[in-house]
């Protein structure tokens, strides 16, 4: 056995131990049973067959008949094992299958989805490590375990067939067999090395191959077919997948010739051996019972050649090391700080949360968004924000969530840097609708209260916050009200309107204000609303932020006015700041905009006096 082989063998054995202890012995030690009783049978067939001229010609060397009869009763009862144990296989490669998936699948998404931030998840390497550990294209690592029983079963039957070749027949033979064997299977895994190689050259086109699969399946099917992109997407979807693994067809056809070539050597291999057997037998030198014997242990090792394994746990280790390298991968390059817990977080912010000198721009861009921006949200003050669409709003937002650092200067909550906060409990303090808020195909009772799951069964704070973002009408008019379950692909789930996403969105919001979050942001959550359910928003608006530290983020000023305070963005600063009155009076931005728009209003409404 190639050392290489044994290394590989080594470190999927271990992680399958791990993983799935039970199945994972099971059916390694079920395969190599079988390959235990293939090799008695070989034994026991070889004695039958030696034996057979003696018992028939009675001489007086012969078997004694019942010794002959314990033999072929011998042989049965291992056939009879032997056929059971492919069934008994079945079972436990199911039960080590189980473990494997579920492990593979918390292996790959738990780091992808532990850390705080999400950085991570626009670094294009870590994508591709995570596309290499999902292993498409049979670089699967539950294929690889799968082979694994296999490929351990040919080991053992190659060392005892070499065994029995060498005490019944030949040393020289066994050691060429064993020999031949170990060098071509030790080249056929170096061709397979290079094709992983190849594999991880190219994830990244099966990466955008599985992008668009989930497009058009999941993401966007609607759009898709008004612009009639359909077509446009299987085409180019086939295209990137093609384009993703043609290199590794190219690699394959290739190693495909060179295996061909091996299996020509080890026929030749076999031949000789074969050979030398007939020889022997033919002068006379070799009993028949060392024929009958040697001829099967020959074969068997012919057969121990399993270079289908050892590709596939070869395929199997590169996504297992790639899972492995994951989260190291992710730590190493988007480390988390270390934080002190001596703050308390329940409370914050307790005055005030600053933004000094930030500057930012989103990683792998050189575009600065934010640009030593200063603004202070005080504890308790409603605060609106308003800029031109890219002005770095929603930006903001995701700084101050903690989901991205700044490139330069500091978040201060109550003095304390955010950057030494434990970001999960700070992140619990935030409440927010964020512009593309997630619409979760669960129930409208699932929707809201994810906004603070350990309140789930609070059904006061469910009917308060219904009431609150007029989401009661809706739930009212749904066919199982509270349960109904907001996805269409689901037997008795609905759809909900833009506008009636947006009041489940601040229900969502609401219910975490309402169990305790000590800052609301809302990113544009009046953009979908008809003009009723924003008047409603804005007059309720002061009295649902009331007590927490709040962020408005919005292009109507209808909403906007009602605020303690406006700031304009604008050039990745704050350029105004005051309240609406003040504003206006300076006549600046944020009067030149909200003039713009009262004036469409007017024109809009009262066409005859314009
Ligand atoms: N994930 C991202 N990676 C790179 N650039 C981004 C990313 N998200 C936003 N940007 C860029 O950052 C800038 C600010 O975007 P942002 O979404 O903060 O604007 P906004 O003020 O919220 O605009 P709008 O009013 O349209 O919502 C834009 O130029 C945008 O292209
Ligand atoms: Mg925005």
């Amino acid at each position: 056995m190639g050392a290489v082989t044994v290394g590989w063998v080594l470190t999927l054995l271990r992680y399958g131990v791990r993983v799935a202890p039970g199945g994972t012995l099971l059916t390694m030690g079920l395969a190599v049973l079988g390959s235990v009783l293939g090799m008695a049978v070989t034994l026991l067939t070889g004695q039958v067959v030696g034996a057979v001229p003696g018992v028939i010609d009675g001489g007086p060397d012969a078997m004694p008949i019942g010794e002959f009869s314990w033999l072929l009763g011998g042989l049965l009862a291992v056939f009879v094992i032997d056929s059971l144990t492919p069934a008994l296989h079945q079972v436990a490669s199911l039960v080590m299958d189980a473990g494997v998936v579920r492990a593979i699948g918390t292996g790959i998404t738990q780091p992808l989805l532990e850390p705080r931030r999400i950085e991570h998840l626009e670094d294009s390497e870590v994508l591709d490590v995570q596309e290499r550990a999902k292993g498409q294209g049979g670089f699967h690592l539950a294929q690889g375990l799968g082979q694994l029983p296999w490929l351990i079963a040919s080991r053992v039957t190659l060392v005892g067939s070499a065994v029995i070749v060498g005490a019944m027949f030949a040393w020289w033979v066994a050691a060429m067999l064993v020999a031949v064997t170990i060098l071509l299977e030790w080249y056929g895994g170096r061709l397979i090395e290079r094709e992983v190689d190849v594999w991880w050259g190219n994830t990244e086109e099966q990466r955008r191959a599985h992008y668009l699969f989930n497009l058009g399946m999941r993401d966007a099917p609607k759009e898709l077919r008004v612009f009639g992109l359909h077509k446009w997407l299987v085409e180019r979807y086939v295209g990137d997948w093609t384009a993703g693994y043609r290199p590794v067809w190219a690699r394959r056809k290739r190693n495909a010739k060179w295996s061909l070539l091996i299996g020509g050597v080890h026929l030749i291999a076999n031949g000789v051996a074969i050979l030398a057997v007939g020889r022997a037998a033919y002068n006379g030198t070799l009993p028949l019972t060392q024929v009958a014997t040697t001829l099967p242990a020959i074969l068997a090792i012919g057969q121990a050649n399993n270079g289908y394994g050892v590709a596939q746990v070869r395929r199997g280790l590169s996504a297992y090391r790639a899972m492995r390298d994951l989260p190291a991968t992710i730590a190493e390059r988007h480390p988390e700080p270390v934080v002190s817990t001596k703050h308390r977080i329940e409370t914050m912010p307790a005055r005030e949360i600053r933004f000094e000198k930030v500057s930012f721009h989103y990683p792998g861009s050189d575009l600065a968004v934010l640009r030593d921006l200063d603004l202070t949200i005080r504890a308790h003050e409603a605060l609106a924000l308003v800029g031109v669409n890219g002005a770095g709003k929603s930006t903001l937002v995701k700084l101050l969530g903690g989901a991205y650092r700044p490139t330069s200067g500091r978040i201060l909550v109550d003095g304390v840097d955010l950057a030494d906060l434990d970001l999960a409990a700070w992140q619990r303090r935030v409440a927010a609708i964020v512009q593309d808020f997630l619409r979760f195909p669960l129930s409208v009772t699932d929707n809201v209260v994810f906004g603070a799951v350990e309140r789930a069964g609070d059904e006061l704070t469910l009917a308060r916050v219904a009431r609150e973002s007029g989401i009661d009408d809706v739930v009212r008019r749904l066919p199982k009200g509270w349960d109904t379950v907001l996805d269409k692909t689901f037997d008795g789930g609905v759809d909900l309107s833009g506008g009636e996403w947006q009041r489940v969105a601040l229900a969502r919001a609401l219910f975490a204000v309402h169990a305790g979050a000590g800052v609301l942001v809302l990113d544009e959550p009046a953009a979908a609303l008809d003009v009723r359910a924003e008047a409603e928003l804005v007059e309720r608006y002061l009295e649902l932020t009331s007590g927490v530290a709040s962020l408005i983020i919005s292009h109507r000023f209808s909403v906007v006015r009602n605020a303690d305070r406006i700031c304009v963005l604008s050039d990745g600063r704050i350029v105004e700041d005051g309240t609406h009155e003040e504003l206006l009076a300076h006549d600046g931005e944020y009067a030149g905009m909200f003039r713009l728009q009262a004036e469409r209003y007017v024109t809009g409404t009262e066409p005859v006096d314009a």
